[in-house]
């Protein structure tokens, strides 16, 4: 089989890319970034990647083309650019979708589309089932671009839905693992990752109560490609994460346990608005109700954080010392 990755370049599409490969398909990842999270499949004949953008549809069709599937995760990720540059994401987030979508149905491909936990916005409900309300701030604030522009673009889906296109839609929840960001920028747990190896305080925004699904990308991974390879999967959204609710103070005590540093004494808490500016909006709990993934894609979450972490905290280690360009400097931030 062909397979065709947008996003291919980045953190869950590299993981994306591997799974493929070690089925026996080719694959294309098409990224404007650089390969550096793939440099290890460069040398694979099956897998090519090339340099191009999901908005520019000349470059993008060749290779939707010669596809048999279409995973569409690329996108703009991370809550500062949300707050500084929601221009990009709602550009790159509704018109690149579109732009995928369109050549999928007109070359009659199949599509899978990378969506979030973030367009249950802050909906109070625990946990969320994939029919459940948007509950989202007003458009004045920024930090809700992100949503906003993943639920376009799954409505896009739809529609594509509508006119014959075989679409379906996964819902990432807190998806962690090797080759997430670099240190210190972006996500939660690559922000602890750099204060850790470091031996600095973890920081803590607020009091730490506010919880998260972390869900190993190896899990993700298999429940996206049941998703892309499901006849059954066609038309249907799916969470895809871990049921299993951790607070972030459970998670920066559970790192520092993994490193063998004692919790109480290298916590740091810091006040939200002091990180994110006063127009930013935290979200207490996200939690996703996995009855359609394990049912329909038939995928459970196997990796425990303990042992999730334990493979991410090793291969950073490894990854800082002898090849410092993938996890340290300040390219990309994300949420
Ligand atoms: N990791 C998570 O926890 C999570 C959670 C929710 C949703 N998602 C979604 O999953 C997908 C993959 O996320 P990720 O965590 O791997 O993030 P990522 O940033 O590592 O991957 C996104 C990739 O898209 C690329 N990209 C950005 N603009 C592009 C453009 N115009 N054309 C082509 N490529 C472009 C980036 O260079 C990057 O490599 C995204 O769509 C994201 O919104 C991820």
């Amino acid at each position: 089989m062909k397979v065709l990755i947008t996003g291919g370049g980045g953190f869950i599409g590299s993981h994306l890319a591997e799974a493929h490969l070690e089925r026996g398909d080719e694959v294309w990842a098409l990224d404007t970034a650089m390969n550096l999270k793939v440099r290890h499949l460069l040398t694979n004949p099956r897998f090519h990647y090339v340099k191009a953008s999901v908005l520019d549809a000349e470059a993008l069709e060749a290779f939707v083309i010669r596809a048999d599937l279409v995973y569409h995760h690329a996108a703009v990720v991370g809550v500062e650019h949300y707050v500084d540059d929601p221009f990009n994401v709602l550009n790159v987030n509704i018109l690149g979708t579109l732009n995928v979508l369109r050549l999928a149905h007109r070359h009659g491909k199949r599509m899978t589309f990378a969506s979030t936990s973030e367009v249950y916005g802050r909906n109070p409900k625990v946990p969320w089932k994939e029919d459940d309300d948007r509950v989202l701030g007003a458009t004045t604030t920024d930090r809700w671009c992100y949503s906003t522009s993943k639920a376009a673009a799954e409505h896009y889906c739809w529609a594509f839905r509508r006119m014959g296109l075989d679409v379906s839609v996964v819902r990432y929840f807190n998806i962690y693992g090797p080759r997430l960001d670099k240190i210190d920028v972006g996500r939660v747990i690559t922000i602890f990752m750099g204060q850790l190896l470091r031996e600095e305080p973890l920081t803590i925004i607020g009091d730490g109560s506010q919880t998260r699904c972390f869900t190993f990308v190896e899990d993700a991974v298999r429940a996206t490609m049941a998703a892309g390879l499901k006849p059954e999967a066609v038309g249907h959204a799916f969470n895809v994460g871990d049921d299993r609710e951790t607070s972030i103070l459970d998670l920066a005590t559970t790192m520092l346990k993994i490193a063998g540093r004692e919790p109480g004494a290298h916590l740091k808490y810091v006040k939200q608005e002091e990180v994110y500016g006063p127009r930013y909006e935290d979200i207490q709990r996200r939690v996703p109700d996995i009855t359609k993934m394990k049912t329909i894609l038939k995928v459970r979450p196997q990796t425990s954080l303990e042992e999730g972490l334990r493979a991410t905290i090793d291969w950073f280690r490894y990854e800082s010392e002898h090849r410092p360009s993938l996890t340290t400097s300040s390219m990309e931030a994300k949420g």
